[in-house]
């Protein structure tokens, strides 16, 4: 039987590059496409990396007849320099992604979203990914899976002040992120993506949403 095809979005990202080394290396998967906006700079067999400027997403359409969709996108506010621009890459680049691939023929989609999204919420940045989850939703895809991380953990390139702050501060009191409180502790990238692999082989359909201690146990499958 031949393998699934993937595409893979924010593939030079932190959660991105960890899924895309899961997905070159399982079995499942025969293809492998990437969008990305600069070259990774490296080759593999089944590898297939698509340099694009995401402004035109629509004129690459044949990349997304594909089985599995994996979203990873993401940005700051302060690398984004506004709202209007952090919305266009966390809310309607996926939000678009998702469209072409539901035309496509896609079965699966899965996000990264992230702990806290809630439309209603006062927090702009909660808010657009609460914006992202609902919109998801409605598109009918006959599994989405959505991936509510707490801080994410990993080694970054660049240095994110509030994030390094955070990830400190939260290895000091991990001892309290027990019972309820599991959720919120920060989890690392690489437990995400073979979160998202391990989601992506299961039969199940329906709309299903993660938080950092159902990632990990998913992650543990
Ligand atoms: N950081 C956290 O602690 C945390 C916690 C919970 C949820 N999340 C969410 O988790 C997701 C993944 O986070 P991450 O830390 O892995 O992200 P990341 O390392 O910042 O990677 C983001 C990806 O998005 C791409 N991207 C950014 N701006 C783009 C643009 N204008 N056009 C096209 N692609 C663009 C980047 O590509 P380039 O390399 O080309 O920029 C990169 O591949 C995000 O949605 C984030 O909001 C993060």
């Amino acid at each position: 039987m031949a393998g699934k095809s993937a595409l893979l979005l924010g593939a030079s990202g932190l959660v991105g590059g960890e899924l895309l080394n899961c997905l070159l290396s399982a079995p499942e998967y025969e293809k492998v496409q990437i969008l990305v906006r600069k070259p990774l700079g490296f080759k593999h067999l089944k590898l297939e990396e698509h340099v694009i400027e995401f402004e035109n997403l629509a004129q690459h359409k044949e990349c997304f007849k594909v089985d599995d969709v994996f979203c990873c996108l993401g940005t700051t506010i302060k690398k984004a320099g506004n709202r209007k621009d952090f919305k266009k890459v966390d809310v309607e680049y996926p939000l678009e992604i998702s469209k072409l691939a539901k035309e496509f023929g896609a079965v699966k989609f899965l996000v990264v979203s992230s702990m806290g999204a809630d439309l209603h919420s006062k927090v702009f940045y909660s808010r657009m990914k609460g914006l992202l989850e609902e919109n998801l939703k409605e598109i009918g895809f006959d599994s989405l899976h959505i991936f509510r991380p707490s801080l994410l953990l990993g080694d970054r390139k660049e240095v994110r002040l509030g994030e390094s702050a955070a990830e400190v501060l939260a290895k000091g009191i991990s001892f309290a992120f027990v019972g309820r409180l599991k959720k919120y502790k920060p989890i690392e990238a690489k437990t995400v993506a073979l979160g998202m692999y391990k989601a992506a082989q299961g039969k199940e359909t329906g709309i299903y949403t993660y938080r950092s201690d159902a990632i990990k146990e998913i992650s543990l499958i």
